[in-house]
């Protein structure tokens, strides 16, 4: 029970990473409160955990500030904000248009920050920030240069962000996934797709699968767990080596 009776803010909670870490959250006492745009799955999400569900799209900056008004009417503040909602895609440069870039960038790094930005007011001193980045953003992956580069520049927000937050003791950590089996590799594509990207990633990474949301969301508690006090401004891949080992 490390998160007994603390306000924990998902944003991005109703799918994959966001909401194994919201189901740990809740077994380990934490009140919540999520965010997503799909409202079947934040409905369910939020009766499983209990959970505050508010809609709202984090590449809309007045959307997050209208469900931090409504988050701090609920829980009254928050002591741990996980900012973890992300959207992919894949272009060679040549075919990389300014619509494409302009969507994958204000969700995964305009849409980020200012989440960070309008939920400051609410955070308690003491408390802390868990981003989801990606290797992505210290991979030369072909055809990843633009989910790569707005996830190279959160973390560069992230480095910034937690020196300015030090004075309110507030630690800002990241947790940079490696290939998660989660929808988002999986949305428009077909399970013989799905299939071959899964043969294919399991070539790829060192520890020879696929990680689970589970994986993830596991260093995600850690981070904003007291066990991890003397923890800030890292960025922890957890990819099965990866980064490190490839
Ligand atoms: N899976 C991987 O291999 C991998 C690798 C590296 C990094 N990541 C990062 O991990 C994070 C979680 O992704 P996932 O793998 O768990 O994928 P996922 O299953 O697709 O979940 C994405 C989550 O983000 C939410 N979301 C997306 N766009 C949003 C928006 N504009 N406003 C509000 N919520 C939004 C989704 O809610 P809705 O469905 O309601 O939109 C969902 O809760 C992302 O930041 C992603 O970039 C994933």
């Amino acid at each position: 029970m490390r998160f007994d009776g603390k306000c924990v803010a998902i944003l991005g909670g109703n799918a994959g990473i966001g909401l194994a870490a919201a189901r740990m959250f809740h077994a380990e006492g934490a009140k919540l409160a999520l965010t997503g745009r799909n409202t079947a799955t934040l409905s369910a999400a939020s009766e499983e955990v209990e959970a505050l569900g508010i809609r709202a799209d984090m590449g809309v900056p007045a959307e997050t500030d209208a469900a931090m008004v409504e988050i701090e009417e609920a829980l009254g503040g928050i002591d741990i904000l996980f900012v973890n909602a992300g959207v992919g895609g894949f272009a060679p440069v040549d075919q990389v248009t300014e619509e494409f870039w302009d969507s994958v960038h204000a969700v995964n790094l305009r849409g980020a920050f200012f989440a960070v930005q309008k939920a400051l007011p609410l955070m308690r001193d003491g408390g802390n920030i868990v981003i989801t980045g990606s290797i992505g953003s210290v991979s030369a992956v072909p055809g990843n240069v633009v989910y790569a580069s707005a996830k190279a520049g959160l973390r560069a927000a992230a480095r910034i962000l937690g020196k300015e937050l030090l004075p309110r003791r507030i630690r800002v950590n990241m947790v940079s996934p490696g290939p998660t089996d989660t929808e988002i590799f999986k949305r428009d594509a077909s399970a013989e797709e799905i299939a071959g990207m899964r043969e294919m990633l399991a070539g790829v990474v060192p520890i020879g699968r696929m990680g689970t949301p589970e994986e993830v969301a596991r260093a995600v508690l850690f981070l904003a767990s007291e066990e991890a006090s003397f923890i800030n401004g890292v960025d922890l891949y957890v990819d099965g080596g990866c980064v490190e080992l490839l």
